[in-house]
């Protein structure tokens, strides 16, 4: 795909750090016999210490970077989000939010501040605001960020480097996070086999190798299209998520009390492996570009995969967690009180003596809710335990009978 699309070209510097990545994976790939599993190629193109995409220097996040997220469009989506958690109760007296917040995941810490504020706002501070961050470099981005826009809030903020040993009582939370872990690649072949596809070395890049599904996962892919009552055709590939039972599980390992909300771009099961969908969901963002090649200078790009949120709502479940509740991030903000936060908004920003930002604040609302933008590709999922119900911007359009 990258050489039918334009792609900028990287400068020397990122180009030598891409080389590095590139001689890194195919060490690999030699060790294990010339063939290793997509998701493992995702593995380290996105995560290998101090190498991979997150876990190095590269910018990202917002204008200059590689991609937008909600949180860096608008503080509208963190705000509605941290209404949503003081909707519930927690079983503490003393406090009318949730004691403890933890947030997977926090990119460049704009959500993190965003949702203390608002919390601060609403009198509903919690005690503390863990951050549970894969990356060393974005870890050390969110601390100087955090301390710098919110300096009286920051004692409040810990890192952790894996999930608590203790159980919180509160609230965990992840925005795209669950797009950004390896998936598996499957394809039909021309005889209606499933294959795997995983990664070998190809001239001085990369590129697709097939190999026959080992037993267990060619029965679950089966079994899939079977209760789908679907028949993918030959050519047909998509994505298999080979983390998401034990990602619930350790979640839900971590939760004594509360709920979780993950919120994500991705579809109902039968959305998801529907026959149409012939070449999956695989997607790719280099600066601003969103393309389809995981081979493109790696190290320099995401790559990222939609949710088939049935098959977390099923997770979670194993993993005995309630599920809540599903539903777009257009009804979650609607349900959720944009239009009080919006409206707050232009009168503390000023807008409403500056049409200029009037119009900056307007089109981050747009790009959130919009059907053809973030508003109905990303969903929002609440889960729970001990909670009568989960929150109403959630439950009150509720799409659980889609999963
Ligand atoms: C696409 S970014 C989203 C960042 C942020 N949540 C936002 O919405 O702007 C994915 C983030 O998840 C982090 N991440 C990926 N896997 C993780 C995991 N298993 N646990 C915690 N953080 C993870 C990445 O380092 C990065 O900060």
């Amino acid at each position: 795909m990258s050489d039918q699309i334009q792609l900028p070209v990287p400068d020397a510097a990122a180009l030598e750090h891409s080389a590095r990545v590139n001689r890194f994976i195919r060490r690999r790939i030699a060790e294990a016999g010339g063939w290793i599993d997509f998701s493992e190629y995702m593995q380290m193109a996105l995560y290998a210490p101090g190498l991979g995409y997150y876990s190095a220097g590269a910018h990202k996040f917002g204008e200059s970077g590689d991609f937008v997220t909600a949180p860096e469009v608008s503080p509208l989506f963190s705000s509605c989000l941290a209404r949503a958690f003081i909707d519930l109760s927690y079983g503490s007296d003393s406090l009318p939010g949730p004691p403890t917040i933890l947030e997977l995941g926090a990119g460049s810490g704009v959500m993190a501040v965003e949702i203390l504020q608002t919390l601060q706002r609403l009198n509903a501070l919690p005690e503390r605001y863990l951050i549970l961050e894969v990356s060393a470099d974005l870890r050390e981005r969110q601390r100087r960020f955090i301390a710098e826009r919110v300096a009286d809030l920051a004692e409040r903020v810990v890192w952790l480097d894996e999930l608590p040993a203790a159980p919180i009582t509160g609230v965990i939370v992840a925005n795209e996070v669950l797009d950004a872990q390896p998936v598996t690649r499957f394809v039909v072949d021309a005889d209606n086999r499933i294959c795997i596809l995983g990664v070998e070395a190809s001239g001085s890049g990369f590129g697709w190798g097939r190999r026959p599904a080992e037993a267990a996962l060619h029965k679950q892919l089966l079994e899939i299209a079977d209760d789908l009552d679907v028949v993918w055709p030959p050519g047909y590939a998509s994505e298999w998520s080979p983390v998401i039972d034990g990602f619930m599980a350790g979640l839900s390992q971590s939760l004594e009390r509360g709920l979780i909300m993950l919120i994500d771009y991705g579809l109902p099961m039968k959305a998801f492996y529907s026959p149409e969908r012939a070449s999956g969901t695989l997607v790719c963002h280099y600066r601003h570009r969103m393309h389809t090649d995981p081979f493109f200078y790696p190290g320099l790009q995401d790559i990222t995969a939609w949710i088939d949120f049935t098959r977390v709502a099923n997770a979670a479940a194993v993993a005995d967690l309630d599920v809540l509740g599903f539903t777009t991030q257009a009804q979650f903000l609607l349900g959720g009180g944009v239009e009080e936060e919006f409206a707050l908004l232009t009168e503390s920003s000023g807008a409403a003596q500056d049409p200029r930002e009037q119009i900056r604040i307007a089109a981050g609302l747009k790009t959130l809710m919009m059907p053809g933008q973030m508003g109905e590709n990303f969903k929002v999922m609440a889960l729970g335990r001990q909670l009568p119900q989960g929150p109403a911007s959630v439950c009150a359009n509720d799409l659980l009978h889609l999963l």
